[in-house]
């Protein structure tokens, strides 16, 4: 995710490319840059870290009537100058800013390469910049030539252009990243947000999937990318500038929760082919590497660790290898044992956190292969890793994670079945169905969601409770304790969540009118077993709201209130489609209680100290 903003129109450019840009650091914020008219070319000014830097750097610089900027997210090379956007040629004839990833950037450079263009980054946005300059003379305008170049790209973009020799315009083009054109009177904005426009216009054209438009101060022209001209009728927004940041939403943990699909798109986007394959192409491994490790380690802390718990699960299902899973922690303090031929993986959303750091520090001591699996480009865990792979979530900003869990998982469940193909470990109509899973989760993920309504009232009837169990067995017990820990953190709900099987041993006596106990059930094999859980609990006066699968007849007889989510042909992946029910009811809960949601009391979002 990255934040896009322009503007084209008689005011002072640069001042309104930066105070749009402000408004929209909640979408990236490791680095920021600006292309605008001078008067007589078009220059560009960019540099990493916070807006407040590019500030700085543009201190007195005056542009005429035109100005793109963009604040990033950065996917593909790290947050430094030469990687923020704008990008150009290398003649600098037409600077682009680009929020999305393009999938298929490594093959198109190759080509741009072997036809002898030259690279000043490592991004894959620029591609994109040389492949417009080489169409700028075969076209008749500068649209077509934009129009043009897109044809060979695959991946999601929202992009906005500018030509040395067309400064009367701007050229904006988006494929499954957001873009909005903002209308004012003998000038126009465009922004990846509504947020970024609101103190200037609150009529706006929502760009659809394949629409490409042309800005100039007194017009706005839409064609769809095979040509046809299209008409888009502007919207009016009536929300506040603070809820239109939240994308109309109360919190951002909300916006986050609800933003699960994209992200897991995003993220196994380039990795999941079409044809069914997997591959990694930011990784240099070889098929003999892969083949070596007999042991997998996983370190990790909080909800990073709880994905590595489902990574657990799903490596050890399919790759027939052991594979632990460590608190950070108690891994650098455990006196582990270190043996050959070991991958540690190193799960992390914000690639910064003490304990995790150390972990790994110590493991390349050891000599063990290293792997990243974070989401913040550039962070010391992804740094100081031999390999990472980043997950797409886009910031997270609440201090909850949510998304950040998913698109673990989403890597995660890659790593296992690319695994296991090269080992051999799975039959090819069960990898093959993984694949089909995943190729469906967006979607799938998308119709966990629409229980928000039901769960909401759920979250109605039970918030006041005083203890809640979070219950569940195999990989349900895993998504189970990241429930609970989302109603811990978030609504200062005490939680129980041994595995179901456990309760008889112990947690069973706190179990009395007024406690809740949430059931996951999605696998077949265990639903007989849990109902008898859930009958202990029934027995003894405690409340059940089970979240299960649709075909599932049996459960729900014996529950007071059920939650139904799609049942997928592979039950290893069902942890993406039964924790957004959790997510959402602790959300609720939280609501209801009147709770501090997005920075709850005595957490921190990224921790530094040991
Ligand atoms: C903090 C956050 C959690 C997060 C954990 C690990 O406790 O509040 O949401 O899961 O750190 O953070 P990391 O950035 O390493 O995933």
């Amino acid at each position: 995710m990255c934040g896009i903003t322009g503007y084209i129109g008689p005011r002072p450019a640069i001042e309104i490319a930066l105070d749009t840009l402000k408004r929209l650091e909640y979408r990236g914020y490791d680095s920021a840059g600006v292309a605008f008219w001078s008067g007589d070319h078009l220059e560009v000014m960019k540099r990493a870290g916070k807006i407040q830097h590019l500030t700085e750097l543009l201190n007195g610089v005056e542009a005429h009537g035109l100005a793109v900027s963009h604040t990033r997210w950065a996917t593909h090379g790290i947050p430094n100058d030469p990687n923020a956007h704008p990008h150009t040629d290398e003649n600098g004839t037409v600077a682009v800013v680009h929020n999305g990833i393009i999938e298929n950037y490594l093959e198109l450079r190759h080509e741009l390469g072997a036809r002898g263009h030259r690279f000043s980054s490592e991004t894959d946005t620029e591609v994109l910049a040389h492949l417009i300059e080489e169409q700028l003379p075969l076209c008749e305008s500068p649209e077509e030539a934009v129009r043009r170049a897109l044809q060979g790209v695959r991946g999601s973009y929202a992009i906005a252009v500018m030509f040395t020799e067309h400064p009367d315009r701007v050229v904006v083009a988006r494929h499954d990243s957001p873009l909005v054109i903002g209308l004012g009177e003998g000038e126009n904005f465009i922004a990846s947000d509504i947020p970024a426009l609101l103190p200037y216009t609150r009529r706006v054209i929502l760009l659809e999937n394949g629409d490409l438009g042309i800005i100039t101060r007194d017009s706005v022209r839409l064609m769809r990318l095979d040509g046809s001209p299209i008409e888009r009728p502007p919207v009016e927004i009536t929300w506040s500038a603070e809820a239109a940041e939240k994308g109309g939403h109360e919190h951002f943990m909300i916006k986050e929760i609800l933003e699960q699909p994209e992200a897991v798109r995003d993220t196994l986007r380039g990795r999941l082919k079409p044809n069914g394959g997997i591959a990694f192409p930011e990784l240099k491994l070889e098929l003999e590497d892969w083949q070596k490790f007999r042991r997998i380690l996983i370190v990790a802390c909080g909800t990073a660790y709880h994905a590595g718990l489902i990574g657990k699960f799903v490596l050890e299902r399919w790759l027939r290898r052991p594979v632990e899973v460590y608190y950070s922690s108690e891994f650098r303090y455990g006196d582990p044992i270190l043996q050959p031929n070991t991958l540690a993986l190193f799960i992390s959303q914000s690639g910064e956190t003490a304990d995790t750091l150390a972990a790994l520090r110590l493991c390349r001591e050891a000599g063990y292969t290293t792997m990243g699996i974070v989401n913040v480009v550039g962070s010391s865990i992804a740094r100081e890793c031999d390999h990472v792979l980043y997950t797409q979530a886009g910031p997270e900003i609440s201090v909850a994670s949510t998304k950040a869990y998913s698109t673990q998982i989403a890597v995660l469940s890659l790593l296992g079945l690319y695994l296991s193909s090269v080992n051999g470990t799975l039959p090819m109509h069960t990898y093959t169905e993984g694949v089909k899973s995943l190729m469906q989760m967006p979607s799938l993920i998308a119709r966990s969601l629409e229980t928000e309504p039901q769960v909401r009232q759920i979250a109605e009837a039970l918030y006041q409770t005083p203890l809640a169990f979070y219950l569940g067995r195999g990989v349900d017990a895993y998504v189970a304790m990241e429930g609970a820990l989302k109603i811990k953190e978030i609504a200062y709900v005490p939680t129980q969540e041994p595995p179901a099987g456990e309760m008889k041993h112990g947690p069973l006596a706190l179990i009395e009118p007024g406690v809740i106990a949430v059931f996951v059930s999605t696998q077949e094999r265990t639903r007989e077993k849990l109902l008898g859980n859930l009958k202990e609990v029934k027995a003894r006066q405690g409340t059940v709201f089970l979240v299960t699968t649709e075909d599932d007849d049996l459960l729900p007889q014996e529950a007071d209130y059920t939650v139904r989510i799609p049942r997928l042909p592979m039950e290893e992946l069902s942890p993406l489609v039964s924790i957004p029910v959790l997510q959402l009811f602790a959300y609720h809960v939280a609501r209801l209680r009147g709770c501090e949601i997005d920075q709850p009391r005595n957490l921190a979002k990224s921790v530094t100290v040991e």
